[in-house]
């Protein structure tokens, strides 16, 4: 009987999540924008649940003497902020060990290593830093023989500013790490819709089977904000709205959307058909930079009620820096070609809005009439949002009820994350930060996805220093400049409405 039992094949236990082992985290730009509004929450957060164990700690980076003492009380005000006990708030701090140390000062690092000690934990190094110092802080790590063979080390997007600039840092990340160490951090993935959305297609058989140009007509994905430059005016000055959300965010959101299925939820396979997807990026190259792309950039106007002030102004100075990018753009493979992909993101704009907007094809013919008089049948819709009321919403034709004429009108199923489950929904950072400890990949940019996507925007960059270096003009709290309309309408479509908004 045993020998029988033995031989029955049984169904694998669900893969239980291995526990955060014991870690110490470097945080390099601790008392930057990032670490004190998302990475310090997040933390404490995981904290507050029991998630990391008893004896981890987090080690803050400062560069000036002032932050050692300020920034563990900026720190305090904002877990307060975020309405976190006070009891929990001195826990989360008791963890926190203050490091004063200039990352390009390889002298200064001798500060690290003392406060790191021998210890035995994973060593993640979070380089929360304008990408112009992580050659130079992994650089200084080596030589401070700080790296054990656990380390690794977490690079905040974007990386680099161009392909050539990515791969000078990729190069030399791995001359000191392996690629195993090196976490690339895009914190859409992160969040819970964006994994939502290959539970989405490869958990149900009813999408996957229509999830090609022979179903859809056309996919919509943005990422509008109502913020303008926030305190950020250094770096977004100099990034620009390509390299800060669309080049990342954007792209990920697209890859993840268009993937062939993985065989497996692991981290390579899901990476390969990511790769896959950017090389079948269509390039827009030359004058079809101008013909397919649009870039924007906001002026005065009116945001969430209030009168705000243009670019130029918040920034004191004239600028060509763009705020808003809308991409035309085309996956050139079987399951994709003709189906035209509209990427569009900016700041400033009308409402704070992500998602993904699939538009299938209308049926083939209408046994309901197409003449005057008769309903107009709108395509099936679905939206993926990812913020805010984050959910799933297909929207269907219905007949109203009622004896008299046929009456037909769209109507929406609509799943949204808080009422279909009552849980609290993380932050992004809350999920990637315990990955990284954990040695999980899968929700991290490769290299050469990295750079698959600067290979896709460098000539699009290089199209607008041509042909556009001025970005169009769009007032603050509107949905970006007219030329952003003219791109989809020259195709005979307008861009979705946000609905469940
Ligand atoms: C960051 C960008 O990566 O993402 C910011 O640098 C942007 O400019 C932010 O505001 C948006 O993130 P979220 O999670 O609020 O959509």
């Amino acid at each position: 009987m045993d020998a029988i039992a033995d031989r029955i094949i049984r169904p694998e236990a669900a893969p239980q999540r291995t526990p955060v082992p014991p870690f110490d985290l470097v945080i390099f730009g601790a008392s930057g924008d990032l670490a004190l509004r998302k990475l310090f929450p997040a933390l404490a957060q995981r904290n507050q649940e029991g998630v990391l164990p008893e004896d981890s700690r987090i080690l803050a980076i400062v560069r000036k003497s002032e932050d050692v003492t300020g920034l563990p009380n900026q720190i305090a005000e904002r877990l307060a902020q975020d309405n976190l006990a006070a009891d929990e708030i001195e826990a989360f701090l008791r963890r926190l060990t203050m490091v004063q140390a200039d990352a390009l000062q390889p002298e200064s690092f001798a500060a690290l290593k003392q406060a790191l000690g021998q210890s035995e934990r994973v060593r993640s190094f979070y380089l929360s830093t304008p990408p112009d110092l992580f050659i130079p802080i992994c650089e200084n790590l080596a030589k401070a023989d700080i790296l054990t063979p656990t380390s690794r080390v977490i690079l905040e997007k974007p990386l680099g500013r161009d392909l050539a600039s990515a791969r000078e840092i990729n190069d030399a990340v791995a001359r000191i790490l392996p690629e195993s160490r090196t976490y690339r951090i895009d914190h859409y993935l992160g969040k819970e819709t964006v994994q939502n959305l290959l539970v989405l297609r490869f958990a149900n058989t009813l999408f996957e089977r229509s999830w090609s140009s022979r179903d859809i007509d056309n996919v919509q994905i943005t990422v509008a904000e109502t913020v303008g430059l926030e305190s950020r005016a250094g770096y977004y000055d100099k990034a620009g709205h390509m390299r800060d959300m669309v080049q990342n965010h954007v792209m990920q959101l697209l890859c993840l959307f268009a993937i062939e299925p993985p065989n497996m939820l692991e981290a390579d396979a899901v990476r390969d058909e990511k790769v896959r997807v950017l090389k079948a990026l269509r390039p827009i190259v030359g004058p079809d930079v101008q013909r397919h792309t649009v870039r924007g950039q906001y002026g005065a106007g009116q945001s969430d009620g209030q009168r705000v002030r243009g670019y130029a102004e918040e920034l004191g100075h004239a600028s060509n820096t763009e705020t808003f990018v809308a991409i035309r753009c085309e996956i050139d493979t079987w399951r994709w070609a003709g189906v035209p992909i509209y990427l569009r993101s900016g700041k400033r704009m009308a409402q704070r809005y992500s998602e993904i907007a699939v538009t299938f094809k209308p049926v083939p013919h209408s046994i309901f009439g197409s003449g005057p008089g008769c309903d107009r049948l709108d395509a099936n819709r679905l939206v993926i949002r990812l913020q805010p009321n984050d959910g799933v919403q297909l929207q269907l034709m219905m007949k109203v009820p009622g004896s008299g004429r046929l009456k037909i009108v769209p109507r929406q199923l609509d799943l949204r994350y808080e009422t279909a489950f009552d849980v609290r929904t993380p932050d992004a950072y809350e999920r990637l930060l315990t990955d990284v400890i954990r040695g999980d990949q899968t929700l991290f940019m490769r290299r050469d996805e990295v750079e698959q996507a600067w290979a896709w925007v460098d000539p699009i960059l290089a199209g607008w220093r041509e042909f556009s270096p001025q970005p169009h003009r769009y007032a603050a709290g509107s949905w970006g400049p007219s030329q952003a309309i003219g791109l989809i309408e020259r195709d005979g479509r307008s861009w979705a409405d946000p609905e469940m908004l």
